[in-house]
């Protein structure tokens, strides 16, 4: 299978933790004999400066004609002033919406020799293993109409949603749930929110195509509680676009570092793969950028796009070995331990995915 792949480093930390994918990609597709075709194109704040714009027509034309987009992020502090249609997140989410993927799966795991680095009791937080499925294109993010009025000193956006765009994103919940312990918590604010009304009501109507899955509603607030004192009771998080944004980045506490977090956005015409965190320019060109988010995207991509489950699995071990082992980036590492640079750490995770590969081969050879 020849596989096109469209990168798009962006800014800040993108480029170092895009690097890294890439390397276990091309290392994948060498051992498996299959042809990966990357292509790389600006956007964001890169391409604000050299193009004028954040979504230049090269890279959405490119885009467009991948199988697959790999992203690394985008954002600059120098942008802080603009207004929101003017940054290079603006850029992102014009993206998102040309590509048309409305699921958005991003898993939290806390691995076990991780649990530690966490915030939370160790006991309280290991075999926490969870998956939110955020609405990628709906919500306040893009509800007409927004603006200031004219004395600039009222500001407005809007929240709607449809029933399709419920029913749709929905749908993914319940599927990825059978493919896991069959248990989805819709989260809402019924309590106070119309839209949270009608999310209630169809999310309840979907969940009767699932009489398999276990299904419970609740409030986001009570959702962000539970999330910080036991994580465990949370299997598939389905929530609206703003939620989820919120509570994927709170979910990052129980995985250690919002350095790990990986995406996939499902469902639209390319599949669309970034890691949760963005360009943290706090750390941006220093070495120090945990690449696992964006090398765990990239199994999600060889798992969803290119259909190779086999070496998104082998992908996977590799990076729980690689920490297993001790391998941490500044933000993993305890007083004493060894820091690895972002090179180093994709380095590492290559050498142990040499490793799963020859355990396999030993296995399947006895
Ligand atoms: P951030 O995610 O960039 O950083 C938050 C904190 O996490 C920082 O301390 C940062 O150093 C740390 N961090 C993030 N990724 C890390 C990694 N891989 N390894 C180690 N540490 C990491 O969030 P922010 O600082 O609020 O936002 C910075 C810019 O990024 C803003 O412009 C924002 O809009 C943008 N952003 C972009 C995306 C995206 O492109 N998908 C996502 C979130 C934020
Ligand atoms: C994310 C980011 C984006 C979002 C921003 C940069 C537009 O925070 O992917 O989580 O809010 O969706
Ligand atoms: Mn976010």
């Amino acid at each position: 299978m020849s596989l096109k792949i469209a990168l798009l480093p962006g800014d800040g930390i993108g480029p170092e933790v895009t690097a890294e994918a890439v390397r276990i990609l091309k290392n994948v597709a060498e051992h498996a004999g299959q042809a990966f075709t990357f292509s790389t194109h600006k956007i964001g704040g890169v391409a604000i400066d050299s193009d004028g714009m954040g979504l230049p027509e090269s890279t959405l034309e490119a885009c467009l004609g991948a199988n697959a987009v790999l992203l690394g992020a985008v954002g600059d502090p120098k942008f802080d002033g603009r207004l929101p249609a003017e940054r290079p997140e603006a850029a992102l989410l014009a993206l998102r919406q040309a590509l048309g993927g409305y699921a958005n799966l991003r898993p939290a795991i806390c691995y076990a020799p991780l649990a530690k680095r966490t915030p939370f009791q160790p006991e309280k937080v290991r075999g926490a293993d969870l998956l939110i499925v955020r609405e990628l294109l709906g919500g306040l993010y893009y509800g007409e109409p927004r603006g200031f009025d004219a004395s600039g000193n009222t500001a407005f956006n809007t929240l709607i949603y449809s029933r399709h765009e419920i029913e749709r994103v929905a749908r993914v919940a319940f599927e990825r749930a059978r493919e896991r312990r069959g248990r989805v918590a819709s989260i809402d604010k019924a309590n106070v929110l119309e839209t949270s009304r009608l999310w209630r009501t169809v999310v309840s109507e979907i969940a009767k195509e699932y009489p398999d899955v276990a299904l419970e509603h609740v409030y986001v607030d009570t959702a962000a509680m539970r999330l910080a004192t036991s994580p465990t009771s949370f299997d598939v998080m389905l929530c609206d676009n703003l939620f989820g944004d919120i509570l994927s980045d709170q979910a990052a506490s129980i995985a250690g570092s919002l350095g790990l977090l990986p995406s996939a956005t499902l469902g639209g015409r390319v599949d669309l793969y970034e890691p949760v965190h963005g360009s943290a320019p706090d750390i941006a060109g220093k070495g120090w950028a945990n690449p696992i988010g964006a090398i765990a995207s990239a199994a999600m991509l060889l798992r969803f796009t290119a259909k190779m489950e086999k070496e998104a699995a082998a992908v996977d071990h590799a990076i729980e070995d690689a920490l297993t082992a001790g391998a941490r980036t500044r933000d993993l590492a305890g007083p004493g331990e060894r820091v690895l640079s972002t090179q180093e750490m994709g380095q590492t995770i290559e050498d142990a995915l040499a490793d799963v590969r020859d355990r396999r081969h030993s296995y399947h050879a006895v």
